[in-house]
């Protein structure tokens, strides 16, 4: 039998344990325990607790998963207000800031302010009360003056400190920060939703918002949610603590009270400087995992700050310099059919041309019919546009107030729009498809692809091309550029003898283009380039890889069942066949793909998730390949390392299960170095 001390004193520990293991898994991206591992301890934990109620911590990890259901939200008050920041949308008026701050500084004009600079998280944002040291209310911004309290449900983000680490804690502090949810985590959330058949979010800010209102914080800890921290409200210092003279020491300080600051953030000197940061932060607005909507310029010295202080309801020394709106309204002039090389019927939105985020967009994919029935998109109807996350433009939703009255809901064809036979959408199918292997839409995008820059590099080929020698009856696949004649092509309209020996010249040297370049380029569904490097890797020729059954294709490590039918049976086509011969008697000798110059991986395999922030996925994947190493698409107990970039998921997870080690972007360059 223990004695109370003992068991007072494991309590402790393992509550100090799992706070460790949250801090390093969610503020620092670096897991140092399994998930199970983790369980264990948290079980254990809960089961003393359960016991021995009294000796349960204020603040134990084991409150992190949701309270008792509330009725309502308690209001509070803030010690000290949260306000706003002005904004400025252009350099000009950055500028005017900048010159107004140093005109009040009575500073010459040439002298240049040092500023703090960061992230506009376009989150929600909430304000955490620590009384010496531990999380006493966290509250939502509310009106500045009165938030609501939130603190069952804001306890169960694992990347907010219950406690403050270190020693050097303040008697009272209020810390100011934003809740976001990341992009991927929102694209899971929605998707979950859209099974369950409720409503979706329009947006990761709403989607955190939701989130964190919920009465039941069971609700709230089911749901991936982060915060980044970047101010302060009341503080006290205690006894023996140094004063936070600057914007950067605050940074240092909330870091090392454990809290998730962003590494986006600089010293940059006056408007040059910023303007730099701006531009940076800009081009890395397409990767980062989550949203912003722009940077926040503060003057570095609080002193500068107190000294400089507040117009109506925001500081004078801070300012909001924001991108360009991701979200615009446009209208529907019409929906498009677009027919795929695998015959993929994607319907299209064509708008009135609207600038989005900087970005003109005209066209939106609308994905499949399921989509455009689900947000009942209709021609003629006004939409809101909206670049988020990833670049690729979506609908976000239907103003329906805006319709047309003799608006119809909108019939998706039941042909194919190109050759007019009848589509077929299979059970577990998104999109339906044209089946018909000669329909001219399958035939010439199937051409460009091949001709295309990742593929057989057939420079002068593109689409427009590709569509006139069809139209002409010139080519009929692909095999058919191999014996384009000159005098042919100069009876074209348009062809000229340089373009014609150009284009001839540039197919000739396709010829002995790879076989992973060949084997992607003929566009069997599910091979996409790294599969054809593994293929043509395992497969001496061609023809070897025709010949292969479908059992033989699960041999290999990275082919599973669905991918192996598919290649057996594109093979299996007599029509397929044929061009493979067609295209061995035309001269296509595809050459061995290159040899790995280094064997720092040799026979590693290698799988690479989450977005890293110097190389992009095709170079961390090259990288691989340069170094001997191979590059997996999945992770398995045959992985010897996961390199993990920013907001890895599922990967990162199986990974940990499995015990293959994980290398952080840093870790993985030095490898290679
Ligand atoms: S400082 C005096 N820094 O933007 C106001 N705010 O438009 C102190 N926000 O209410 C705010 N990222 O919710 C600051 N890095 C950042 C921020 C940030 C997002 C939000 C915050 C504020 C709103 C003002």
């Amino acid at each position: 039998m223990s004695s109370e001390k003992e068991i007072a004193q494991k309590i402790q520990k393992l509550s100090r344990d799992l706070d460790q293991l949250n801090y390093h898994y969610y503020v620092l991206d670096q897991p140092i325990a399994s998930d199970h591992e983790y369980d264990l301890k948290f079980r254990e934990l809960q089961k003393l607790e359960k016991e021995h109620p009294k000796l349960k911590l204020k603040n134990s990890p084991t409150d992190r998963v949701g309270a008792p259901v509330l009725e309502k939200f308690i209001k509070h008050d803030h010690i000290a207000p949260m306000l706003s920041l002005g904004n400025a949308y252009n350099l000009e008026e950055f500028t005017e800031f900048d010159e107004r701050i140093k005109r009040m500084l009575v500073l010459d004009s040439k002298d240049e302010i040092d500023y703090w600079c960061e992230l506009k998280f376009d989150g929600l944002s909430i304000s955490l009360t620590y009384d010496e040291g531990e999380l006493k209310i966290a509250s939502t911004r509310g009106d500045g003056v009165r938030g609501e309290n939130v603190t069952q449900n804001i306890k169960t983000i694992r990347s907010i400190p219950l406690k403050l680490h270190g020693s050097a804690n303040p008697k009272l502090m209020e810390v100011r920060g934003e809740v976001i949810l990341s992009h991927s985590d929102f694209k899971k959330l929605n998707s979950q939703r859209e099974k369950a058949d409720e409503e979706l979010f329009a947006n990761p800010r709403n989607a955190a918002a939701g989130s964190l209102r919920q009465l039941d914080s069971s609700i709230t800890a089911s749901r991936p949610l982060t915060a980044f921290f970047y101010g302060l409200g009341a503080f006290e210092l205690s006894k023996g603590m140094s004063k936070i003279t600057t914007q950067e020491d605050l940074y240092k300080n909330l870091k090392n009270w454990g809290f998730k600051t962003t590494e986006h953030s600089k010293l940059c000197k006056g408007v040059k400087g910023v303007e730099k940061f701006y531009q940076k932060i800009l081009e890395a607005r397409e990767t980062l995992p989550f949203d912003i909507d722009g940077i926040v310029v503060k003057v570095n010295s609080i002193a500068l700050q107190e000294e400089l202080g507040f117009v109506a309801r925001a500081p004078r020394s801070m300012i909001a310099f924001k991108y360009p709106s991701r979200q615009e309204t446009s209208v529907v002039n019409d929906i498009t059919i677009q027919v795929g090389r695998t015959g993929a019927l994607t319907p299209v939105a064509l708008l009135e041309p609207v600038q989005v985020g900087g970005v003109t967009v005209a066209r939106v994919t609308l994905h499949n019919p399921q989509e455009i029935a689900r947000k009942d998109i209709r021609i003629g109807d006004t939409v809101v546009v909206q670049r988020a996350g990833d670049v690729i433009p979506e609908i976000v939703k239907v103003i329906v107030e805006n319709r047309p009255k003799n608006s119809t809901p909108y019939l998706f064809p039941k042909k194919c729009p190109s050759c007019g036979e009848k589509t077929l959408q299979e059970e577990d199918e998104a999109v339906p498809r044209c089946i018909n292997d000669k329909c001219d839409a399958q035939v010439k995008e199937g051409i460009a692809h091949f001709a295309s820059k990742d593929a057989m590099d057939i420079t002068g080929l593109g689409y427009k091309i590709v569509e006139f020698l069809v139209d002409e009856k010139l080519i009929e696949n692909v095999a058919d550029l191999y014996v384009l004649k000159k005098e042919e092509l100069l009876k074209l309209e348009g062809f000229k003898e340089k373009s014609v020996m150009n284009l001839l010249n540039s197919i000739e040297e396709s010829k002995t283009r790879t076989l992973s370049r060949l084997i992607f380029g003929l566009g069997i569904r599910h091979v996409g380039e790294t599969l054809a490097k593994t293929l043509a890797a395992r497969f001496e020729s061609l023809s070897e890889l025709a010949e292969s059954s479908e059992e033989k294709l699960l041999e290999i490590h990275e082919i599973g069942e669905e991918v192996a039918k598919s290649i057996a049976q594109w093979f299996s086509k007599s029509a397929h066949h044929k061009l493979v011969e067609q295209l061995y008697k035309n001269g296509v000798r595809p050459g061995k793909n290159q040899k790995a110059k280094g064997t720092k991986l040799l026979n590693l395999n290698i799988v690479v998730t989450g977005t890293l922030s110097k190389l992009s996925r095709n170079q961390a994947h090259e990288l691989i390949e340069a170094n001997g190493g191979v590059v997996g698409s999945s992770v398995t107990k045959k992985t010897s390392y996961l390199v993990v970039g920013e907001d890895a998921g599922s990967k990162l997870k199986k990974a940990e299960d499995l015990g293959v080690k994980i290398l952080s972007e840093e870790a993985f360059l030095e490898l290679v170095s």
